[in-house]
């Protein structure tokens, strides 16, 4: 699939791999076990230019495409995906919101540093009772005067213990339903802010998700991205890239997944020879190739639609979709080709698998990911 690419786009590929290589894979298998962030990593990534990929040169950011992105996500989770997931939160619903909507005297101060990896950024949208269905958020926002007061909860909040600003949504009128939701900007250390519980999960677990607790957090009317109802535009206009981020996490480690299981097929021997010269094997093995690829194109694509202008809210929802049912199918039969050893913790065929299924839950669940794609469909 190379010959998709320009010749910029293999240099950042080829820049990427070397770091992720380098840097992120050696603790990668730690961090999981210890469910420790990996704070340095991500400063080296800043460094690098790749905590805001597309964000302007003028703001910090390394000025690149989506498609771009796209691969230094895949490469990062090839590695790690914790990493893969931190990064990708931090570009596409952070970076890019801010850059899409923010004042000038916003991105000065919120963006430039949440690009060159100085700040880091989580996304406060989902609530106890407002999952899937985003528009039902609790948490208020009171204007006060001068400003907002906001009391709720949010829950499953990737970053949040280790964040320096939350980009939340609250509901400022709840008269006028979505639209009379807003877009704040909450720095960390905010009074009437704590964190509450820390969330232990099955999979991606250096990365950290938990609950932010508001408290009559009192923020400035300069803390407000855009006008006062256009928070669930700004939530979901967010989430649409940051589909594409998490599809292209998938085909990262649906593609370590093969990697991994073509390299133990070759060297397990049985019935006196390697099993990957057994046709179940190979089997296996061609139709794991064509879904990893077949979800690699469906993610350029979708970058592709972004890059040239247009709306791409059904092509991300149709990567998203595809890529997480692919990655699952993929890890699995990559620890089935593993056999006995691929359940053990020997190999990293296991926290493959258990870092997939997310994938098919966060940023829109599989069913929300069909609903949008049914009702575009639909719609014409
Ligand atoms: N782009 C721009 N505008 C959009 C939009 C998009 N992609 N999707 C919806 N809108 C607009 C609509 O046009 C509409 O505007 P008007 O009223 O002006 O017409 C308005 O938003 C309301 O839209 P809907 O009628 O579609 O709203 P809905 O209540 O039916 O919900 C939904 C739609 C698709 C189900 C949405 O609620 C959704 O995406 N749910 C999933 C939520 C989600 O993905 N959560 C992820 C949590 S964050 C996370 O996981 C991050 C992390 O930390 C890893």
């Amino acid at each position: 699939m190379d010959h998709l690419l320009t010749e910029d786009q293999k240099m950042v590929r080829r820049t990427i791999r070397e770091f992720a290589t380098e840097k992120v894979r050696p603790g990668a298998a730690e961090r999981d076990e210890k469910e420790e962030f990996p704070t340095e990593i991500l400063g080296q990534l800043g460094e690098l230019g790749f905590m805001g990929v597309t964000t302007s040169e003028r703001y910090g950011g390394a000025g690149l495409d989506m498609v771009s992105y796209t691969l230094v996500i895949e490469e990062i989770s090839q590695v790690d995906a914790s990493v893969g997931l931190i990064v990708s939160v931090n570009n596409s619903l952070i970076c890019n919101t801010l850059e899409k909507y923010g004042t000038e005297d916003q991105k000065q101060k919120w963006l430039i540093p949440s690009a060159t990896g100085k700040m880091l950024g989580a996304f406060c949208l989902s609530e106890p009772d407002a999952g899937s269905d985003a528009a039902s958020i609790q948490t208020v926002a009171e204007p006060d005067g001068k400003g907002y007061v906001i009391r709720g909860t949010k829950n499953f909040i990737t970053n949040g213990q280790h964040c320096d600003i939350y980009l939340l949504f609250a509901a400022t009128d709840r008269t006028k339903g979505v639209q009379g939701i807003g877009a704040f900007i909450i720095p960390r250390n905010t009074e009437g802010l704590r964190i509450g519980k820390k969330e232990r999960k099955m999979g991606i677990r250096s990365s950290d998700c938990c609950s932010i607790v508001l408290e009559d957090v009192h923020i400035p009317k300069e803390n407000r991205l855009a006008d006062e109802g256009m928070g669930f535009k700004i939530a979901m206009t967010a989430l649409d890239s940051g589909r594409i981020g998490i599809a292209s996490q998938a085909v990262g480690v649906a593609q370590a997944a093969l990697d991994q299981a073509k390299t133990y097929a070759k060297l397990r021997v049985q019935f006196g020879r390697p099993i990957a010269e057994f046709q179940a094997i190979q089997f296996k093995l061609a139709d794991m190739d064509m879904l990893v690829n077949a979800a690699r194109m469906l993610v350029y694509l979708a970058a592709t639609k972004k890059d040239r202008g247009g709306r791409f809210t059904t092509e991300a929802a149709m990567a998203k979709l595809f890529a997480s049912d692919m990655v699952i199918k993929v890890t699995q039969e990559a620890l089935q080709i593993h056999g006995g050893v691929g359940y053990t913790k020997d190999y990293p065929v296991e926290r493959l698998l258990r870092d997939a299924k997310v994938t098919e839950i966060y940023e829109g669940t599989s069913e929300i990911q069909r609903f949008v794609i049914a009702r575009s469909l639909l719609r014409d």
